[in-house]
């Protein structure tokens, strides 16, 4: 945050507010301060409302909340489970024909898929992984496309109380073998391929080479999407399809505890290994029915729900699957990528479905920036009466750009602060309350306590500071898989008796929030985290590199991108492609440095720290601040000189 000071001014200046239009106030899930005063009364009674309100239990809890910080349990005795309140209880209510997913293909096809239907589905899915010998507490992994069968597989899981951990499909192989590994997953759900940009992207194949050094994978389970060749291992592999068939659809949902495992989400640390995430069921269930209700205003009946993110990220996970569904809502899944066959694809699809509310990610508003507000103007969008964002800090232009030319200027924008870890929305405007700025997250939902400290660790009540969470909250992560001592340093040793965020934040006049970014090594590009640490260990595990250096560069469409420093060993070469190849080969392509620049020494200090600021500096081609404590000046010159070269990107 080399540049906070002129962040944190240009945002003093923000001083548009827009406040709900009264026709949306009217209808609004919420539009008083109630739940802010009922939340602050009480906060574990506040919760216990959700819980008993939006959930259906088969065993009410005993206690609300055992709270050993920074160890929590939500709803402590309580038994439940959640595919059946994502399915059952809708149809037992007489709402099976309802269309729980409007699904779109890249190529064009396209299938509804009724409450009914999915049910079904997942009742079968469940006993085809039982017959795989899945059983209560074991790990199923998935590695799908953007098709239904992802959201079948996981409430699969939930139905038997298997804990699923769904690996993002643009991740390599070697990324998939280290999270099927770290989980010991017993099954894989993958499939032949997907469509990506009007071509079918392999996922078996680069599952058969994870497989490979995947131990506890027994049984492998294959979706036909793609069409293309894969090779099945007999006995290993088993197409969905012909499971599918022969599987009974007679499955009644097992009760399981509120605290047992529902999921695992590997999300990037500041060290090179991924963090398993660990959810649990009761608590993470009722936070994001909850928010899905309040937070995106939620009417099952009449609205049509679009969110654009990949089910391999928490946002597929607690507003495609778990938030919409439990809430009975209908909604729309896109495969494929926004400019396929033209860069209008996103506003066809809202025309198509008629979208009410649509939430996407400040990378792809600032790239449909990019392409043109003739873009949308090209379709009716006059459906929507919500947009949402979430991912990044949203930008005031970019902010207002959406509301203009995607909102048409009557819709609220929810801008949703959130993480892995907070399992669903935790600082978002409420639509029919919140008068919001533009570029401004406003303030914590009812329910949720946050607060920005400094160094210290003293309060902040205006100005910037550290993001921290000061009460435990049932959608918390309840630990890292296999590393509670990491959990606890990670995100409890900080500040004493608070959650750190990561981010930085400020608080303007009027108290509300602005998030900054990122305040650790942690990169977010397009709405990914990425660490640095794991793209350098990826650049030094290239035989040619000596050593890496990463930093995240501001970036105007993507938010940061990567530039690598690297040092090659003595006499060898490699050309930048080969690298950034490398590095897709070992993370993803997503992980791909934008730019790398060769330098035979990194800058370091005497003491032989490698100084990032100045690297940040090079890179986002700023005046060089004070390098006196460097062992070697002439370093940065050299580099400095290549930066203002032309820039080496693909
Ligand atoms: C960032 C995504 C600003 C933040 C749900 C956080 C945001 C990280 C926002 C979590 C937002 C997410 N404004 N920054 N509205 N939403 N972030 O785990 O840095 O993929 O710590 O969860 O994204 O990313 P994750």
């Amino acid at each position: 945050m080399a540049d906070d000071k002129e962040v944190i001014e240009a945002l003093a200046n923000e001083k548009r507010l827009f406040e709900p239009s009264l026709e949306f106030v009217k209808k609004a899930n919420t539009a008083s301060s109630a739940l802010y005063e009922e939340a602050a009364r009480d906060h574990e009674g506040f919760w216990a409302r959700q819980a008993r309100e939006l959930v259906s239990w088969f065993t009410p809890w005993d206690r609300i909340l055992d709270w050993n910080l920074p160890f929590a349990k939500w709803f402590v005795g309580g038994r439940l489970n959640i595919s059946y309140n994502c399915l059952d209880r809708h149809v037992e209510s007489g709402h099976g024909d309802r269309v729980a997913i409007h699904w779109e293909g890249e190529p064009g096809d396209k299938r509804t898929i009724t409450y009914f239907e999915l049910l079904d589905q997942v009742k079968r899915f469940a006993n085809v992984l039982r017959d795989l010998g899945v059983s209560e507490g074991d790990r199923v992994n998935i590695y799908l496309p953007m098709i239904p069968e992802a959201a079948v597989a996981m409430l699969a899981c939930t139905r038997i109380g298997a804990a699923h951990s769904v690996v993002f499909g643009g991740f390599s192989s070697q990324a998939l073998a280290d999270r099927i590994n770290d989980a010991s997953a017993k099954v894989l759900v993958t499939a032949d391929g997907g469509w990506r940009r009007g071509e079918v992207f392999p996922l078996k194949s680069q599952a058969d080479e994870a497989l490979e050094n995947t131990p506890s994978i027994e049984k492998v389970v294959v979706v036909r999407r793609g069409g293309n060749d894969v090779s099945m291992k007999p006995g290993r592999d088993h197409w969905y399809h012909e499971l599918m068939e022969e599987a009974s659809s007679d499955c009644p949902p097992t009760p399981l505890d509120s605290e047992h495992l529902m999921f695992l989400l590997y999300t990037s640390g500041t060290t090179g290994k991924p963090k398993g995430i660990m959810h649990t069921t009761g608590g993470y269930l009722t936070h994001v029915t909850y928010t899905f209700k309040y937070v995106f205003d939620i009417k099952p009946e009449t609205d049509v729900f679009w969110c654009s993110a990949d089910v391999g990220w928490v946002t597929g996970h607690s507003y495609i699957v778990y938030g919409p569904l439990a809430n009975g809502a209908t909604q729309v899944m896109y495969e494929g990528v926004p400019n396929y066959p033209g860069n209008d694809r996103f506003w066809e699809i809202i025309e198509r479905y008629k979208v009410t509310i649509f939430y996407t990610a400040p990378t792809a508003i600032r790239t449909f920036m990019k392409w043109g507000s003739e873009e949308p103007a090209k379709h009716d969008l006059t459906s929507l009466r919500m947009i949402g964002s979430v991912g990044e800090p949203i930008n005031p232009e970019a902010w207002m750009w959406y509301r203009e030319h995607i909102g048409g200027n009557q819709c609220p924008i929810i801008d949703t602060w959130w993480q892995t870890e907070t399992g669903g929305v935790m600082i978002s405007p409420l639509p029919g309350v919140t008068a919001t700025k533009p570029g401004s997250a406003t303030f914590p939902i009812p329910g949720v306590a946050a607060e920005l400290v400094d160094d210290a660790g003293k309060r902040v009540e205006r100005g910037g500071g550290y993001l921290t969470l000061t009460k435990p909250w049932p959608g918390m992560l309840r630990g890292i898989w296999g590393d509670q001592k990491r959990y606890q340093e990670t995100y409890w040793s900080r500040f004493a008796g608070r959650y750190f965020a990561g981010d930085g934040a400020k608080l303007d006049d009027d108290g509300y929030l602005w998030l900054l970014g990122r305040v650790d090594d942690v990169m977010n590009v397009s709405g990914h985290r990425i660490s640095t640490t794991e793209v350098e260990s990826a650049l030094v595990s290239h035989p040619n590199v000596a050593e890496s250096a990463v930093v995240g560069a501001n970036d105007a469409t993507t938010g940061q991108a990567i530039v690598a420093f690297v040092t090659l060993r003595g006499g060898s070469n490699v050309s930048e492609k080969d690298l950034r190849d490398h590095v897709a080969k070992e993370i993803g392509p997503i992980a791909k440095p934008k730019t790398i620049y060769f330098t035979p020494d990194l800058p370091k200090t005497r003491s032989g720290k490698i100084m990032r600021r100045l690297l940040r500096d090079v890179a986002e081609g700023r005046n060089l601040g004070d390098t006196t404590t460097l062992a070697d000046a002439s370093v940065v010159d050299e580099l400095r000189k290549k930066a203002t070269a032309a820039p080496n990107e693909d």
